[in-house]
């Protein structure tokens, strides 16, 4: 971690950076704290879907991994994306391909499918519906009930689902690699640490985690019920990076991670100096097609950002 004048000069640099092309920095919840910290926004991937699709901005910096960035150039064509590491990914997005999922469909050919936004554009593209953990649940309980329901990639958020609504589901093997490292040996040995605490868990752990919670919570869900419970102690099963943001939020609480070792790499790839060298980068390119850019083929953003649409039509206004 950067210190002292040293800081200060970097976020200097790139506040003025920031100033210049009307950008916004955009933060996923598992992203290292001092990302969080000097983040426009941060939140979950239906927060930040939303907030990407809303900004005035002329640019967005998006930290976090691909499928997210790809969804706010799905969502807003006109802004500039950038992905300050292009290696970013998500292990669990690329489990399966546009191909497969057709693959898929033509064997189930009345089927609905649902994506988890966790997932390329090209599977966006062949679905009828986008989610996020969320609103996975409503999503699917606003689908008509004689329908058999594809649910791609993951198949822990899947299986949730499928119990929530008692729905006719195909899942696919897809799993997110950091969550499913949360054991039920975990959740137990965090309880023996912490009495008395909440367990929240993210319906991406596996299913006896899930089982042995007390609440099953996206994200920004986790930081929403964490402000407003009566229980200050919680055991937090998810990628560890949220524990910054719940700390800070909630100095009179303590919460521990179930699990120290769900971190997700892919996650923490950006550090302040690549946010520096993306806006740098645009400031070097006259024609704006720097390499840190994430754009759409544009008819496959169109098919994808249906999916997109038809989610956020489900969600309540408010
Ligand atoms: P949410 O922030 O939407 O809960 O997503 C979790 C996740 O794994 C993102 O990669
Ligand atoms: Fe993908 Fe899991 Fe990392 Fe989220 S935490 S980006 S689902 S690998």
């Amino acid at each position: 971690m950067q210190q002292g004048k040293c800081l200060d000069n970097l976020l200097e640099k790139i506040d003025k950076l920031k100033k210049k092309y009307n950008a916004v920095i955009l933060a996923h919840n598992y992203q290292p704290g001092e990302i969080q910290d000097i983040a426009d926004f941060t939140g979950d991937s239906l927060g930040l879907s939303i907030t990407a699709s809303k900004t005035d901005a002329d640019v967005i910096v998006f930290c976090g991994v691909l499928f997210m960035a790809e969804t706010a150039a799905i969502l807003s064509p006109d802004k500039i994306v950038l992905l300050p590491e292009k290696n970013a990914g998500c292990p669990m997005a690329d489990m399966i391909t546009g191909e497969e999922l057709k693959q898929l469909k033509q064997k189930h050919p009345d089927a609905i499918v649902v994506c988890y936004v966790n997932s390329s554009a090209e599977v966006k593209a062949e679905s009828d519906y986008c989610c996020t953990s969320a609103n996975a649940v409503e999503v699917v309980n606003s689908l008509p009930a004689d329908k058999k329901i594809i649910f791609v990639p993951d198949k822990n958020l899947g299986g949730y689902v499928k119990q929530m609504t008692s729905r006719d589901i195909i899942l696919w093997p897809g799993y997110c690699p950091s969550h499913v490292m949360i054991t039920e040996k975990d959740i137990k040995a965090a309880r023996k640490q912490l009495p008395g605490a909440i367990v929240m868990s993210h319906p991406e752990c596996n299913e006896p985690v899930k089982a042995l919670s007390d609440k099953i919570l996206s994200t920004g869900q986790m930081l929403k019920f964490a402000k407003q419970s009566r229980i200050r102690k919680f055991i937090v099963a998810t990628e560890t990076g949220i524990i910054h943001t719940l700390k800070k939020e909630n100095p009179d609480a303590e919460f521990i991670a179930a699990a120290p070792k769900a971190v997700c790499p892919n996650m923490k790839k950006i550090p302040l100096e690549k946010i520096l060298w993306a806006l740098e980068d645009l400031e070097s390119s006259p024609d704006k097609k720097t390499k840190y850019r994430v754009t759409v083929p544009e008819d496959i953003r169109k098919r994808a950002k249906k999916a997109l649409d038809r989610m956020v039509e489900i969600l309540p206004k408010n």
